[in-house]
């Protein structure tokens, strides 16, 4: 037996090597070229592609930012019910938020958002609505929101009302996270569709601390951007000192 598997395992390891190595370059070809696509030509989407991500820029730029915001939301998750709000292409929802979630709701207002979001990254407890979060936010009760790459889509007025709705739709000791992004020195806008960059970490806790007993914003910097993530709630937040050592993450319910 040792001698069939020693004669096999080095010839089936090639070949599947060989077919990993080609099916890497083209489906990282075929990524970027959907970027261009998608980016270069008008009109520029609100929202990225996180596949792209996946198989093209992580590899090509070595930045592992897009992956924060996915990792720091989920030291948040109570493994109950969470509603992502301005969900984009829902790569989040489903492969940070749902499996350690009991459910998800995701909406976002952009019909071609949604559609790739049904299309992409469904999950048996994830539903994808569309919805604008402004007059329409999904109701109910939540362990979890997250806003994630979005607060700064929205005017300072907006945020404050959406804060407070988000507010009342948190069960107690529910938590808000999210990230956003610190405007650039000179003022010029990452995104067009951004109606307002936060300019700091004490610009955003203005905005947060009104709403929330406990806060933590903190921030990360990357070559080509700097970035803030932040935690709110009226119960504990991740690495408060009554913070569990040990979270469990199987789902509730
Ligand atoms: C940069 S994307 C972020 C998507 C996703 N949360 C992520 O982290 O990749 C911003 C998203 O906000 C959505 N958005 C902007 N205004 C909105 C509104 N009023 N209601 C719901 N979604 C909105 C856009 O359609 C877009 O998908």
């Amino acid at each position: 037996m040792r001698t069939f598997f020693g004669f096999f395992k080095p010839l089936l390891e090639s070949i599947a090597r060989l077919e990993t190595a080609v099916a890497r370059r083209w489906v990282a070809s075929a990524h970027r070229r959907l970027m261009l696509v998608q980016w270069s030509l008008p009109p520029q989407p609100e929202h990225f592609d996180h596949h792209i991500d996946l198989f093209h820029q992580w590899l090509a730029t070595r930045s592992s930012f897009w992956v924060e915001r996915g990792v720091f939301g989920s030291l948040a998750l109570k493994g109950g019910d969470v509603l992502e709000l301005a969900c984009g292409d829902g790569f989040n929802a489903r492969n940070f938020y749902s499996l350690q979630s009991r459910s998800v709701v995701a909406c976002d207002f952009d019909p071609a958002a949604i559609r790739t979001a049904r299309r992409k990254n469904a999950a048996p407890n994830l539903r994808f609505e569309l919805a604008d979060i402004r007059d329409a936010m999904p109701t109910g009760q939540y362990d979890n929101v997250v806003w994630d790459a979005a607060i700064e889509h929205f005017t300072p007025e907006e945020v404050t009302r959406i804060l407070a709705a988000i507010k009342e739709r948190l069960t107690p000791g529910g938590i808000l996270s999210g990230y956003t992004i610190v405007a650039q020195e000179g003022g010029s806008k990452m995104l067009t569709h951004h109606e307002y960059e936060f300019k700091s970490k004490e610009d955003l806790l203005g905005f947060l601390t009104p709403h929330f007993s406990n806060v933590t914003v903190f921030e990360t910097a990357h070559p080509a951007r700097r970035n803030l993530y932040f935690w709110a709630s009226e119960g504990t937040i991740p690495f408060a000192p009554d913070w569990p050592d040990w979270v469990s993450h199987s789902k509730k319910g």
